[in-house]
C-alpha cells in the first residue's frame, strides 16, 4: 500500500483523507498541530472501514516522524482569509506555516511528490518547491482541477447535460485572474459554442471566477468537498500511473512564454509527478489573461520572498 501524508485535519485534509482511503488508494497519515484532532478523525475513519470494506490505516499524529516514508505529502495546513484581514497578513502567516511543514516533512520523505492546496495556492506551491529543493516536476498545486470542475459544473447545470460529458480546463492562477479555456469547452466534444450563447458563456465563466467565494458567502467557511476530491484525483493519477492530462499548478520555465512562476497549465501526471507540460493553443485574449495572471502570482512571489525576510 502508498503512503500519503497528509497535513492539515481540518476540512479540506480530513476530506481528502476520507476519499483516499473510501477508494482504497493510500494508507494515511493525517498530522496537525492541534493535539488529539488527527488523532480522533483518523480513528473515526478507522471505524468506517468494515463498513465502507477497506484496508487502508489511517493514522493520526502531531510528530512528524510518523509521516517517514511518504510516498506523496499533500499540504493543507493554514488558516483561511477571516474578515479584516488583509491579503498581506494572509500570505505572512501561511508562508510561515508552509515553509515549516515542508522543511519538516521533507527530512522524513525525501523522495515524495508534494502537493499543495494551502492559499494562496500558486505562491504556497512555490515556496513548497523552494524549501524541499525537489526538482519541479515533484511538487505541484492543486487548483486547476478545482476550478475546472467547478466550470465544467456550472456547463452542466446551464445545458442540462450531464457533467459526465462535460470537458472543460481553467487555467492560470488561482484567484480572480483564472483562466477558463472556452474554445476548448465541450459536451462530449461538441463545441460549448453550440449549446450557449457568447452571453451565457461569459456567465459561467464569472461564475467559475468567483465559485470559492459563492460557497463562503453561503456558508461562512470555505469549500472542501470538491477540493478533496480534486487533490484525490491527483494523488490516484500519480499512484496508479495514470498519465492523466490534468490542470495544475506547476512551475513555469519558459512554458506558455511564462518564467520562474507556478500557475494552472495543462500537465501530464503520473508516477514521476509532472511527466510534462503540454502546450495548447490559445487565442489572444486567453494568452493575454494568462499573462495577466501570472504577472499578478509573480507580484505575490516577490511579496512572500520581502515578508519571510521581515519574519
Ligand atoms: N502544522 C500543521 N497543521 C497546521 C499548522 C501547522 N503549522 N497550522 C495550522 N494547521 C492546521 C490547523 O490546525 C487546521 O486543522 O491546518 C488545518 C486547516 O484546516 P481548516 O482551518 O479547516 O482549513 P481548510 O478549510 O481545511 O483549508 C485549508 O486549504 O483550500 C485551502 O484556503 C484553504 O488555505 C486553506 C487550506
Amino acid at each position: 500500500m502508498s503512503k500519503v501524508t497528509v497535513v492539515g485535519a481540518g476540512f479540506v485534509g480530513a476530506t481528502v483523507a476520507q476519499y483516499l482511503a473510501d477508494n482504497n488508494l493510500s494508507d494515511v497519515c493525517l498530522i496537525d498541530v492541534v493535539e488529539g484532532l488527527p488523532q480522533g478523525k483518523a480513528l473515526d475513519m478507522m471505524q468506517a472501514a468494515p463498513i465502507t470494506g477497506h484496508d487502508c490505516k489511517i493514522v493520526g499524529t502531531n510528530d512528524y516522524a510518523d509521516t517517514k516514508g511518504s510516498d506523496i505529502v499533500v499540504i493543507t495546513a493554514g488558516i483561511a482569509r477571516k474578515p479584516g484581514m488583509s491579503r498581506d497578513d494572509l500570505l505572512k502567516t501561511n508562508a510561515k506555516i508552509v515553509k515549516d511543514v515542508a522543511e519538516k516533512t521533507i527530512k522524513h520523505s525525501p523522495d515524495a511528490i508534494y502537493i499543495c492546496v494551502t492559499n494562496p495556492l500558486d505562491v504556497m506551491t512555490y515556496l513548497t518547491w523552494k524549501t524541499t529543493k525537489l526538482p519541479a516536476s515533484r511538487v505541484m498545486g492543486m487548483a486547476g482541477v478545482l476550478d475546472s470542475a467547478r466550470f465544467q459544473t456550472f456547463i452542466g447545470m446551464e445545458t442540462g447535460m450531464s457533467v459526465q460529458d462535460v470537458r472543460a480546463m481553467v487555467l492560470g492562477g488561482h484567484g480572480d485572474l483564472m483562466v477558463p479555456v472556452t474554445s476548448y469547452a465541450t459536451v462530449n466534444g461538441v463545441p460549448l459554442s453550440e449549446f450557449l450563447s457568447a452571453e451565457k458563456i461569459e456567465e459561467l465563466v464569472k461564475r467559475t471566477q468567483n465559485g470559492g467565494i459563492e460557497i463562503v458567502n453561503l456558508m461562512k467557511s470555505s469549500a472542501f468537498y470538491a477540493p478533496g476530491r480534486s487533490v484525490v484525483q491527483m494523488v490516484e493519477a500519480i499512484l496508479k500511473d495514470q498519465n492523466r492530462l490534468l490542470p495544475c499548478a506547476v512551475y513555469a520555465d519558459g512554458d506558455y512564454g511564462l518564467k520562474d512562476v507556478y500557475i494552472g497549465l495543462p500537465c501530464v501526471l503520473g508516477k514521476d509527478g509532472v511527466k510534462k507540460i503540454v502546450d495548447i493553443k490559445m487565442n489572444d485574449q486567453e494568452k493575454e489573461a494568462l499573462a495577466k495572471s501570472a504577472a499578478s502570482i509573480k507580484e505575490n512571489i516577490d511579496l512572500m520572498n520581502k515578508l519571510l525576510v521581515a519574519v
